[in-house]
């Protein structure tokens, strides 16, 4: 009896080891059917000096902190044009200048119409006046050429004859016509009148500026740090333009962890975006930047994905650290920084590259996880896979075999090998702990740090952020 309670103790003081059992990150292999070749050939990380020496000393307190925050003329209003990503002002916006083009366009051939209408009318003015001087000396003749009865007789005939049809053609034709262009008109100027009304409408609306708009600050740079750099020490969000040859973009920037100059990639705070999408929205980013709390600036950051062309683009400028901070339910948080990061382009399949872990949350990207053992640890290495979809299967589980897809199965776009220890992008759970029962494929769907919290916790904030790697001065 006493040994069966030790042994009862013994189980119940180490719970946590329950989750070994039911580690699921990986696929076991199917013995004797399928084979599983751990490595591919993935080019490491950008290493080496980077772009910037360490950060200048801070000037003297006082002009250091002098930040403007202009807004532009039109933030908060219609003219933004190019906001791919984000909350967008109401689509009001646009159609006021829809109407506007169309008002020009229909007060353009208006304006052409006029002169014809009333050349129109001139014209059947003339014609009147001929045919009433017509009468006149038709008139006259009559009384001249009385006598001649037989001659005028057939003269008269064929003037009558045309007097008749030219008034008849004066009385019915011209006016018929100039009624019918007339209809034209008054239609033309009723729907003129509409437009008028409509635009006017807009115009109100417009006025109020669009609650969800962000202002954009003055200052801009190549990324983050750049923005640090010239002075932008607020964490919100910025437009930054990493390679002139294309538009700038929003992005959101942490200011203050470790001294700033971090560029989110990635975030989840509260589920509000669904991450479960296709190869295309993972490769141009989908969610929402930032939001404005009511301070008059965006230093909220939304749930997003940048995009793995802008995310390649930026990590591959030099070399790059991310920084991966997370949070569990109670509030807890730990953190994983790598001081090398690079995602390769679009044509290799974006993929990952990293080296130099330090932090608390454990080693997820480059040991696999640790509840793990030998070729099952490994399958859940994240470093040198290609990037995922459900769309778009590069994983290393059975390539090529469409029923074994770790993004269909995982729930979000991800660097999946054969599947992972790490899933920022998987289903959000409130509240922590999930089960089997609750996932739609029975597999660790969830937002999974598994060297943190193992497979069967989904966690509460998980964030990525990049920043160009650089010796400290
Ligand atoms: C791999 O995982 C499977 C099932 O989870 C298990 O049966 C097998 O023993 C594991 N292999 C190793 C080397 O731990």
């Amino acid at each position: 009896k006493y040994h069966l309670k030790i042994v009862y103790l013994y189980s119940h003081m180490f719970v946590p080891l329950q989750a070994t059992v039911d580690a699921r990150g990986h696929r076991p292999l199917n013995r004797g059917r399928e084979t599983y070749t751990e490595n591919r050939y993935s080019p490491p990380p950008i290493s080496g000096g980077g772009r910037y020496r360490g950060r200048p000393t801070a000037a003297p307190a006082g002009s250091s902190h002098s930040q403007e925050k202009v807004e532009q003329p039109d933030a908060g209003g219609c003219t933004h044009a190019s906001e791919e990503m984000g909350i967008l002002c109401p689509t009001g916006c646009e159609l006021k200048t829809m109407l506007l083009k169309q008002e020009r366009n229909v007060k353009t051939s208006i304006n052409e119409l006029k002169p014809q209408v009333e050349e129109l009318s001139r014209s059947s003015n003339n014609v009147y006046n001929y045919i009433h001087s017509m009468s006149n000396s038709l008139r006259e003749r009559q009384k001249v050429f009385n006598d001649n009865n037989n001659v005028m007789n057939r003269y008269t005939d064929r003037v009558e004859d045309q007097h008749a049809y030219i008034k008849e053609t004066v009385d019915t034709v011209f006016p018929s016509n100039i009624r019918v262009l007339q209809g034209v008109l008054d239609k033309i100027k009723m729907k003129i009148q509409k437009l008028e009304k409509a635009i006017q409408t807009q115009r109100e609306e417009c006025k109020e500026p669009c609650t969800s708009s962000c202002p954009i600050p003055v200052v801009s740079g190549k990324e983050c740090e750049d923005i640090y750099r010239r002075g932008g020490k607020d964490s919100q969000m910025y437009l930054i333009q990493p390679d002139s040859f294309y538009p700038p973009y929003k992005v959101f920037c942490d200011q203050s962890t470790q001294n700033g100059g971090w560029l989110l990639i990635q975030n989840r705070l509260d589920g509000s975006v669904d991450f479960g999408r296709r190869w295309d929205e993972y490769r141009r980013g989908f969610g929402n930047i930032a939001f404005d709390v009511g301070k008059g600036h965006c230093e909220t950051p939304g749930e997003y994905w940048l995009g793995n062309d802008r995310i390649s683009q930026v990590s591959k400028m030099g070399p790059t650290e991310v920084l991966i901070e997370m949070q569990d339910w109670t509030g807890a948080k730990v953190h994983a920084q790598y001081q090398k990061f690079t995602v390769q382009s679009d044509t290799s399949n974006y993929v990952l590259a990293v080296d130099s872990y330090s932090g608390n949350a454990g080693n997820c990207f480059l040991d696999g996880s640790l509840e793990l053992f030998g070729e099952n640890r490994t399958m859940t290495i994240h470093n040198g896979m290609m990037f995922s979809t459900y769309d778009r299967d590069n994983d290393n589980w059975n390539p090529g075999d469409p029923s074994k897809q770790c993004s269909r199965e995982d729930g979000g776009g991800w660097w999946y090998n054969r599947c992972h220890s790490a899933n920022p992008n998987g289903r959000y759970y409130m509240g922590g702990a999930y089960s089997k029962a609750m996932t739609k494929h029975g597999t660790d769907d969830g937002v999974v740090w598994m060297n943190w919290k193992g497979s069967w916790y989904s966690l509460k904030a998980i964030s990525m952020k990049i920043r160009p790697f650089y010796a400290p001065s």
